[in-house]
């Protein structure tokens, strides 16, 4: 089976990349933006058209949640449009397509989790531009899947994780906000799931997240309990934190889908947390 990686020298698609390589029979094509600019229409075509993957993971993304509020036009380009150019080009040579999608796409003004049926309503330009992309993925790929996922973090990229180790290194007391909840997930996990589904023909949306949920708040102090950090947290609210671009304040993602599907689940987020902390030191 050929793959093609869009993204791969981000944060989740360099763990693909990795994940995938090391699976047998598995023929795995990785593109970061050097290589593979989504928003250049004839580089996707031609690329795709050579190498004929039957499966695309559409990893890339403009993930600048703050920036995209003022950069909308560079968030759109490449979250609908660069997707636009990687769906013409799957569905020319037949392959099925993994769109990696986000929470964002929900308000979170619910106090239940969401699931794959729910009303979407992105309340930033990130997640208005994410979603644009679900839409033209769902009108042009006759074999999709979206995955949509949450609160990311491994070990190729900037994310929570790290920044809160990287802060307590300077500080003795660290805010952090409690009153935004949703489900931290583990590149590694979430690779698994993928390649799970992508053996399948079992199409439509996923909400592939670590289970079980927390505030942010939360998951800083469960970082410093395992790794014995002694910083102080102190929890504040949105409002003390004021950021460019609106975040929605539960985004937690019920995976009905995985369960109609029967797949097995992602496991508990503090379990996936203290492996990814051990493997780390
Ligand atoms: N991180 C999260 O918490 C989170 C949560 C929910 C969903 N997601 C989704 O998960 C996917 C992976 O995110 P991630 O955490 O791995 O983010 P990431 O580390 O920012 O990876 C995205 C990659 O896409 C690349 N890219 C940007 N513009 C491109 C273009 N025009 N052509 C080709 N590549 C381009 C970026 O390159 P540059 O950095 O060089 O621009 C980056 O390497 C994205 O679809 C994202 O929307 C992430």
């Amino acid at each position: 089976m050929k793959i093609l990686i869009t993204g791969a020298a981000g944060q989740l698609g360099k763990e693909l990349s990795i994940y995938l390589n090391s699976q047998q029979k598995l023929e795995v094509f990785a593109f970061g933006k050097e290589n593979l600019n989504i928003i250049n229409f004839s580089l996707v075509d031609d690329l795709v058209q050579k190498i004929r993957p039957d499966v695309i993971i559409h990893s890339a993304a403009y993930t600048k949640v703050d920036q995209a509020e003022i950069d909308k036009d560079t968030a759109y380009e490449v979250n609908a449009y660069g997707t636009r150019n990687i769906c013409v080009a799957a569905e020319k040579v037949s392959a099925k397509l993994i769109y990696i999608s986000t929470d964002y796409v929900f308000d979170g003004t619910s106090s239940i989790a969401y699931n794959e049926f729910d009303r979407t309503n992105p309340i930033n330009v990130y997640g208005k531009s994410k979603k644009a992309g679900e839409d033209i993925v769902q009108s042009l790929v006759s074999r999709y899947f979206i995955v949509r996922t949450s609160w990311v973090y491994g070990f190729y990229g900037n994310n929570f994780v790290n920044t809160m180790l990287n802060l307590a290194k300077e500080k003795d007391e660290i805010k952090v906000v409690n009153d935004q909840h949703g489900a931290p997930t583990y590149t590694l996990d979430l690779a698994r799931f993928i390649y799970t589904l992508l053996k399948t023909e079992l199409y439509g949306i996923y909400h592939a997240t670590n289970s079980g949920y927390c505030s942010w708040f939360e998951f800083a102090n469960t970082i410093f309990s395992i790794t014995n950090t002694n910083t102080k947290i102190l929890p504040c609210s949105t409002e003390d934190f004021p950021r460019p671009a609106s975040r929605p304040k539960y985004s937690v993602l019920d995976h009905m889908s995985i369960r109609l599907n029967n797949f097995e689940d992602l496991r508990h987020w503090k379990d996936a947390l203290k492996d990814y902390l051990k493997i780390k030191k």
